[in-house]
């Protein structure tokens, strides 16, 4: 059996992470012995990261009970599966800071992600491959790329289900493996 946190990493009005949620949960929703949790980081609602110690300095401890439900929501989870926004070039400040918030959670945690964006969200992976991988979780080689105009509208609707369908599959398919 395998939980999987599944991550909203926008805090947008009218997000396009809601649609991809569901083409998500479509999937998931197909897998015999997989469970699923969504993990919304609006409404968690996390402080800007504020402690006085590194999440990777020994004597870190959470006293947040935001920070503290995020942190138990991960350790619960056998893997967790990020919905990441491409903004300006990189992560959306929301999906950061909810990684830059704990340490010792992350370390071999199984991650990966649904990306979108112009170019499928390609440099929003290339800067989630580098954070994720710098708290020692242990991030997938495979990470669905949906691209507006191509794989999706811009408003979040199908354009070319079957490849979305199948890069959703792949990224699952590893995560879950
Ligand atoms: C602040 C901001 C910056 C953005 N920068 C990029 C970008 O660098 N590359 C890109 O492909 N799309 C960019 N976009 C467009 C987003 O990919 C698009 O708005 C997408 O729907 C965001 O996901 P969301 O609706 O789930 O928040 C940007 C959008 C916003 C709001």
């Amino acid at each position: 059996m395998s939980n999987i946190l599944v991550v909203i990493g926008s805090a947008r009005k009218g997000r396009v992470a809601d649609k991809v949620l569901d083409y998500i949960k479509t999937d998931l929703d197909k897998r015999e012995g997989v469970t699923y949790t969504v993990a919304d980081l609006k409404e968690i609602n996390m402080p800007f990261f504020d402690n006085e110690l590194s999440p990777n300095n020994e004597a870190y401890t959470i006293t947040d009970p935001q920070v503290k439900q995020w942190s138990e929501l991960v350790q619960a989870a056998d893997g967790v599966l990020f919905i990441t926004p491409e903004y300006n070039h990189t992560l959306s400040a929301i999906q950061k800071n909810a990684i830059d918030s704990l340490g010792i959670d992350w370390n071999e945690k199984p991650v990966s992600a649904v990306a979108y964006g112009w170019s499928g969200g390609s440099l929003a992976v290339g800067t989630f491959r580098e954070a994720i991988g710098n708290v020692k979780a242990d991030v997938k080689q495979t990470i669905a790329q949906l691209g507006f105009m191509k794989d999706l509208n811009p408003d979040g609707t199908l354009l070319d289900a079957a490849n979305v369908e199948a890069q959703i599959a792949a990224t699952i398919d590893e995560l879950v493996a």
